[in-house]
C-alpha cells in the first residue's frame, strides 16, 4: 500500500519519517508553538522520534492521520491532520501547528485546503470540525477566514495536566466546503488511506 500524500502549489503533504525528527524538534521546541497543546514545548529530540514512530500504529488504529506540512520553498514548517474519526457520522477534528516565522505565511491556508481535499473528497467525510482555545484568538480568526463557522464553547474539554479548559468549536460542512474557495485550490491525492480512514461509500 502506498503512503497518503497530498500535493498542492505551495505546500505537500506527507507522513512523517525520522529524518524530519530534528526539524520537528526545531519547530515545536517554542513554547508559542505549542502553548495551546497538552504537549511540549519539546525539550529533546527524542520526544519529537517518539512521536514520529507512534504515526504508524495511530493511523492504522484510526486514532490520528497526521502529515507534515512540507512547503516547497522552507521545507517543513509545521504538521495538520485528522483526529476522533467517527465512520458512522463521517466526520474528523483537524488541527495544525505551524513554526512561528510561518504564521501568516499562508501556509496555513494551503495546509487546510489540502486536508480539506482529502477529507470530503479523498475520505468522504461529511464534516471537519476544529477546536481553537478561548484564549487563542488567532487560531480563532485563522479558522473563521477560510470558512469553518465557529459553533459554541465545549466547557472542560481539554485536561492539559491538571487544568481543565474550554474551547471553541468550530465546523465545515461538506456543502460549505464545496461552495468555499478552499475546494478550488489544486489538490492532487496519491496513495490509499489506511484501512479505517477508507469508509465505505
Ligand atoms: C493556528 C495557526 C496554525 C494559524 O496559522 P497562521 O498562519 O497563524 O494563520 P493566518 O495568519 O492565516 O490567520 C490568522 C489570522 O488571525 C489574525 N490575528 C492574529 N492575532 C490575532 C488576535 N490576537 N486576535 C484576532 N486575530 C488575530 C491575523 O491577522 C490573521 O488574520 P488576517 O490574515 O485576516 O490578518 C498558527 O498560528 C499556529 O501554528 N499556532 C500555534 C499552534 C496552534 O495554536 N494551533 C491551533 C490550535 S488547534
Amino acid at each position: 500500500v502506498s503512503d497518503l500524500t497530498v500535493a498542492g502549489p505551495l505546500v505537500n503533504l506527507r507522513y512523517a519519517t525520522p529524518a524530519d525528527a530534528e526539524r520537528l524538534f526545531e519547530l515545536a521546541s517554542d513554547p508559542e508553538v505549542t502553548r495551546f497543546f497538552s504537549w511540549g514545548p519539546y525539550k529533546e529530540i527524542g520526544e519529537a522520534h517518539a512521536y514520529i514512530e507512534g504515526l504508524a500504529g495511530e493511523r492504522d488504529r484510526g486514532f490520528r492521520l497526521d502529515f507534515v506540512i512540507d512547503h516547497s520553498e522552507h521545507g517543513v514548517v509545521g504538521v495538520t491532520g485528522l483526529t476522533e474519526l467517527s465512520q458512522r457520522d463521517r466526520r474528523a477534528v483537524v488541527g495544525t501547528w505551524l513554526g512561528q516565522r510561518y504564521w501568516g505565511s499562508g501556509a496555513n491556508a494551503a495546509s487546510k485546503a489540502l486536508i480539506c481535499a482529502l477529507a470530503f473528497r479523498g475520505l468522504g467525510l461529511e464534516r471537519l470540525s476544529a477546536y481553537a482555545a478561548v484564549d487563542n484568538p488567532r487560531s480563532q480568526t485563522a479558522l473563521g477566514r477560510i470558512g469553518f463557522k465557529r459553533e459554541g464553547t465545549l466547557r472542560s474539554w481539554h485536561r492539559h495536566g491538571d487544568v481543565v479548559h474550554d474551547v471553541e468549536i468550530h465546523g465545515l460542512l461538506r456543502e460549505e466546503w464545496e461552495e468555499s474557495g478552499l475546494s478550488r485550490e489544486p489538490a492532487e491525492i496519491s496513495g490509499e488511506p489506511p484501512g479505517p480512514w477508507a469508509l465505505e461509500s
